[in-house]
């Protein structure tokens, strides 16, 4: 299978972050650790809409336990790539949460904002537990400490797209991950 690959948009792009091999490779390990923690649990799976669609793709095809999937989209992001700290709903989920064992899965926690407010959401509407995979993290722009049961890879304050993430709609069909050239966003990353 060939996919979007750095080649095609190499023009925007400043340096490869992770392969699709290291990717996979981590989501891998995760599902090791899924598979065991959930062995007599019924998971939910709860992918954050739309980033999170390439990550819960490949960890929901590693897993060997039966787990069944919802989504959820949020807003956190008044426009450009700052988050303004203020979560809403624009389409919920379509399960009742209330006894579940539910497992988001992020593409990356930046200020933590948003899967920390999602969480406590989730506490408050009667989950059994609620626990997170998260494939990136920005430790040095964290505003807030979130518990990360499966954390994947920790990467520096860059503004980054592929493997589901954007800029602007683009670059979620890239197959890695990679920092974007500064010039294609012209300066309103903080
Ligand atoms: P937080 O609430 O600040 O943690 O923001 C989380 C959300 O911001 C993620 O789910 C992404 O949608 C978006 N985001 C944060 N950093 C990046 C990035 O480097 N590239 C693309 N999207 C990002």
């Amino acid at each position: 299978m060939v996919d979007m690959q750095i080649a095609d948009v190499q023009d925007d792009i400043s340096s490869v972050l992770l392969t699709k091999e290291e990717i996979e490779g981590k989501i891998k390990e995760a599902a090791a650790l899924i598979d065991r923690d959930y062995a007599d649990k019924n998971v939910l799976l709860l992918a954050v809409l739309k980033g999170a669609v390439n990550t819960l793709v490949a960890l929901s095809s590693q897993l060997h336990i039966n787990a069944q999937i919802d989504f959820m989209s949020l807003s956190s992001y008044g426009s450009g790539t700052e988050s303004s700290g203020e979560v809403t709903i624009r389409q919920d989920m379509a399960f009742d949460v209330r006894g579940r064992h539910v497992l988001i899965v992020e593409d990356i926690v930046d200020s933590g904002l948003t899967l920390s407010w999602l969480m406590d959401l989730l506490r408050r509407r009667g989950a059994a537990s609620v626990e997170a995979f998260a494939l990136l993290n920005k430790p040095d722009r964290n505003k807030i400490h979130v518990d990360v049961k499966y954390p994947g890879f920790d990467i520096h304050d860059e503004f980054v797209v592929g493997f589901g993430l954007d800029y602007n709609e683009l670059y979620r069909n890239l197959d890695s991950i990679a920092a974007l050239k500064p010039s294609v966003y012209q300066g309103d990353h903080a």
